[in-house]
């Protein structure tokens, strides 16, 4: 647990307290951990694996979050009492989650300020990147939208390997489309126009970034 940003600040007596309150699942690649509407009486927290936060409109989703090791989520519908979940969570990859019961999580946080404030921190981290995701929805072309995407990407989930910087993630073009508010054939067509510039190179499935200042280019800088 000292590992996770949200519980950075605590001391070790407040880490043990905790500790063996938090109940380990498992959870196999695309599992619906729960589904938005439902009530919540659990808080998660990511040990391994990845998280897809969604809505979906028939046969339309627009992704919210992508959320990995150390990350947490189900606080809404826990603090906001009597709201249901507002988005449905699915695994993208089996994952090991670490679950709180609704009553623990609350004394925890009243006895905890820190954690309170780590917790809004996280939480306004969260929020400034919904605005630019409305922001982006709403003044950005598609293909902006799309190359933004792959640019925060990048950022957020790049790793070195053998030299090159690669999005640590595996997601399909529909899964892109669904971060970018789009149809998938317009993630393939863009991708291919990235490569063709030598901005991006695909490899097994994993894209790779050639040129992360010329792509930056290719979008507006945030207000
Ligand atoms: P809850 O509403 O309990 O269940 C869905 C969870 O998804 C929510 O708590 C948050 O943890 C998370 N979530 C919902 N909307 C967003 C968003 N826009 N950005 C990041 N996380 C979100």
């Amino acid at each position: 647990l000292q590992n996770v940003p949200i519980f950075q600040d605590l001391t070790t007596n407040e880490l043990e307290a905790i500790a063996p309150l938090f109940v380990e699942r498992t959870f196999k690649k695309g599992t619906i951990i729960f589904f938005e509407g439902d009530l919540g009486d659990e808080f998660f927290l990511i040990e391994s694996g990845v998280v897809k936060i969604y809505r979906i409109d028939y046969a339309k989703e627009i992704i919210l979050a992508l959320f990995r090791d150390g990350d947490f989520f189900g606080e809404m519908s826990l603090i906001q009492k009597g709201l249901t979940r507002s988005a449905t969570a699915e695994t993208l990859e089996t994952s090991t989650i670490y679950t709180l019961v609704r009553s623990e999580f609350y004394q925890f946080l009243e006895r905890t300020p820190k954690l309170s404030l780590r917790l809004l921190e996280a939480n306004m981290e969260r929020l400034r990147k919904a605005n630019e995701q409305i922001y982006d929805l709403t003044f950005l072309d598609v293909r902006m939208r799309i190359i933004k995407v792959v640019h925060r990407l990048a950022e957020e989930h790049g790793i070195i390997k053998q030299g090159n910087l690669m999005i640590n993630m595996k997601l399909t073009h529909q899964q892109l489309a669904n971060l970018a508010g789009t149809v998938r054939e317009s993630v393939t067509k863009v991708l291919q126009e990235l490569q063709e510039d030598q901005i991006i190179t695909i490899q097994k499935k994993m894209i790779y970034i050639n040129n992360l200042e010329a792509m930056k280019k290719l979008f507006p800088p945030p207000t």
